[in-house]
């Protein structure tokens, strides 16, 4: 088989070797990709929006199935462009991404299905979202805008000035662009977050291994927001009886959903879960494999892919025994100082070799390019490498990841140290 890749960071780097593994591929590319991506796959320089010159690539290379990892592409389109022209694709339809691509779609679909989330509202204008929060809000309270905005469209807001300036920025200025044009405001939650990715293939959902990923900058979850510092799998904090919970009102009841809506879900679902005094609630879907959570979660999952992508796409997702190693696996971001918000690019990397032939290591690259020279890695993004180990346990899993962070090294190398801290408050 020939598979084709969408997308250009760690998590496709995580897709490209899962594809590697598979007896049934000859060829895989990758558009746009990287420079790790490159060393399993063949690079081509077309862009994830750029859906014509994907789907010409595609019938020109007569690729037999493209995988798209990023969102971007996926709330556009980029699936129904692709089935149009005949070409088997792993990810939803347009109509069925919108889960990632509205916050305020999202919000009424649990709404309307009883899936259990934080109370919410939505406005159309800055002006009846300032008199809500004069009127009706508790504080700390949430504003997220409704599009996709890099992850970066939520503001948990302490005060009512802080809420009064978050809405202006969101629908006034529109720093987040037309993600902007609508807003909910939610009720705040607390608990510990788990992310619990799944395959689906329009009305059957298994899910994959759980994970907790690590959004803040700075050791103790200090500093801005970022795509995610790092991650482990699986979380000690999803128990049998969260599981159970989380079958009965939410995996299921969300494909359910989502078909009876006319809008049938073929894909990765990622369901970001806030595990509260009251139960599990979703604070968020995506449409996606999980970046960094694809690390942690497909290393150890024993199924070939390209079985598990053809069993969604052609539904027949319940005959299949969905398995995970009995194991664990920690990730740790390696980033450049001052991501996310000021930092140099170009640096060459040294030390790559060092993970050559070591079983159970990896050095997924997140934001890396070939120097002109051909040779040289340099980095190209705020997060460098997602610096990945497994383990028999969380523990060593964490210890084996740290140790071969000190493998690879660029200048102004940035790490938290904490990664997987919450593994002994389990
Ligand atoms: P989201 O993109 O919706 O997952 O939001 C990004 C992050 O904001 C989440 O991972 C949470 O840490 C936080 N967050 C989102 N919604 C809420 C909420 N209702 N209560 C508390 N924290 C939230
Ligand atoms: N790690 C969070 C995300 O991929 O959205």
């Amino acid at each position: 088989m020939k598979v084709l890749i969408i997308g250009s960071g760690g998590r496709e780097h995580a897709i490209a070797m899962s594809v590697a593994k598979s007896d049934r591929v000859d060829q895989i590319y990758c558009a746009p990709g990287n420079a790790g991506i490159g060393q399993i796959a063949e690079c081509v320089p077309i862009g994830a929006m750029e859906f014509d010159k994907i789907r010409d690539f595609a019938q020109e290379k007569a690729i037999d199935l493209v995988i798209v990892g990023m969102d971007d592409p996926l709330v556009g389109g980029l699936v129904d462009v692709l089935e149009e022209a005949g070409i088997r694709t792993f990810g939803p339809r347009k109509n069925a991404a919108i889960i990632e691509g509205s916050k305020a779609f999202s919000k009424e679909l649990m709404k309307k299905y009883q899936i259990p989330t934080a109370a919410y509202e939505t406005f159309d204008e800055a002006e009846d979202a300032l008199e809500y929060l004069h009127t009706k809000a508790k504080f700390p309270i949430v504003l997220k805008a409704d599009g996709l905005a890099l992850g970066k469209g939520v503001l948990i807001c302490n005060t009512l000035q802080e809420a009064e300036d978050g809405v202006c920025a969101i629908m006034t200025e529109r720093k987040f662009g037309s993600a902007g044009n609508r807003l909910v405001i939610e009720e705040f939650l607390t608990g510990r977050e788990v992310s619990v990715l799944s395959f689906v293939d329009g009305k059957t959902i298994k899910i994959m291994s759980s994970a907790q990923d690590h959004k803040r900058a700075q050791d103790g979850d200090k500093g801005p927001n970022t795509g995610g510092m790092g991650n482990f799998s699986p979380s000690p904090f999803y128990t049998k009886e969260v599981d159970e919970f989380c079958q009965k009102h939410i995996y299921q009841a969300t494909v359910d959903a989502l078909a009876e809506e006319g809008r049938p879900f073929c894909g990765v679902i990622f369901f970001g879960l806030m595990l509260t005094a009251d139960g599990p609630k979703v604070l968020e879907y995506n449409a996606r494999f999980g970046d960094p959570e694809a690390q942690v979660v497909l290393c150890r999952m024993k199924n070939d892919i390209i079985d598990v992508c053809e069993a969604c796409i052609d539904g027949t997702l319940s005959d299949l025994d969905l398995m995970f190693e009995d194991n664990a696996a920690v990730c740790v971001v390696l980033a450049s100082e001052g991501y996310p918000v000021k930092y140099e690019k170009g640096l060459p990397v040294s030390g790559l070799e060092n993970f050559e032939g070591k079983d159970g290591y990896y050095c997924f690259h997140a934001g890396t390019k070939l120097a002109e020279d051909g040779n040289t890695i340099l980095t190209n993004g705020g997060r460098v490498f997602g610096v990945t180990a497994k383990g028999a346990t969380l523990q060593e899993a964490r210890a084996n990841a740290y140790a071969a962070t000190e493998w690879v090294d660029f200048a102004n190398k940035y790490m938290r140290h904490d990664i997987g801290k919450a593994i002994d408050e389990a």
